[in-house]
């Protein structure tokens, strides 16, 4: 049994890389089981805050969950052909203090995967979040490609994932990872 955390990088009620994150808890194979947490009472990062009070408790809440599970499954939106704020914003402070870093992400295996109304399937923000992680010293699984475009055709009003062709692709992609996750976990 492998365990992953899985977190949107969007905020938005209806937000379609929420639905997607939840299609993939479904997608799931046996063997894994995907935990979806949320980014939404992480703080703006501030030094001082960070100096003055610790890190915040919605930060380190996070982080132990991360630091327990066997893997991350990061759905990212895309703004302005890159990583939204918020998302960036929460990781940023999850990498903090450096010290840490190495127990939350640390050959940390880390899926990647994204929904836009756009055309590319957020692949702009997929490759720019490589060099982050590359940094915190995560192991990015490779295997498989989901950039899930034109999501206006594949959610429905409320988010939820409609399309069977992604859902194939969905299940194809949390197979790979779960056994990725497990070969790390090995
Ligand atoms: C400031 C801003 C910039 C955006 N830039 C892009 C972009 O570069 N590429 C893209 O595919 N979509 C872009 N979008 C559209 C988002 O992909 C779209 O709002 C999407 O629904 C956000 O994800 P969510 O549904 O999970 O909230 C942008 C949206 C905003 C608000």
């Amino acid at each position: 049994m492998v365990t992953i955390v899985g977190i949107s990088g969007s905020l938005r009620k209806h937000s379609f890389n929420a639905g997607l994150l939840r299609a993939a808890a479904e997608a799931a194979p046996e063997e894994c089981t995907l935990a979806i947490e949320s980014i939404k009472e992480i703080p703006l990062y501030n030094a001082d805050v960070e100096e003055t009070e610790g890190i915040p408790p919605s930060v380190s809440d996070l982080k132990d969950r991360i630091a327990a599970a066997d893997g991350l499954l990061m759905v990212t939106p895309e703004n302005n052909n890159s990583i939204p704020g918020v998302f960036k914003n929460a990781i940023d402070w999850l990498s903090r203090p450096p010290k840490d870093r190495p127990r939350v992400f640390g050959n940390r295996p880390i899926g990647l995967m994204g929904a836009t109304p756009g055309g590319f399937g957020t692949a702009f923000s997929q490759y720019a979040w490589l060099p982050v992680l590359r940094v915190l010293g995560a192991q990015v699984w490779s295997g498989r490609l989901l950039w899930v475009s034109g999501a206006m055709s594949k959610f429905d009003d409320e988010g939820n994932l409609t399309d069977d062709g992604v859902m194939k692709q969905l299940s194809k992609y949390m197979s790979g990872f779960a056994d990725f996750v497990t070969r790390m976990k090995a």
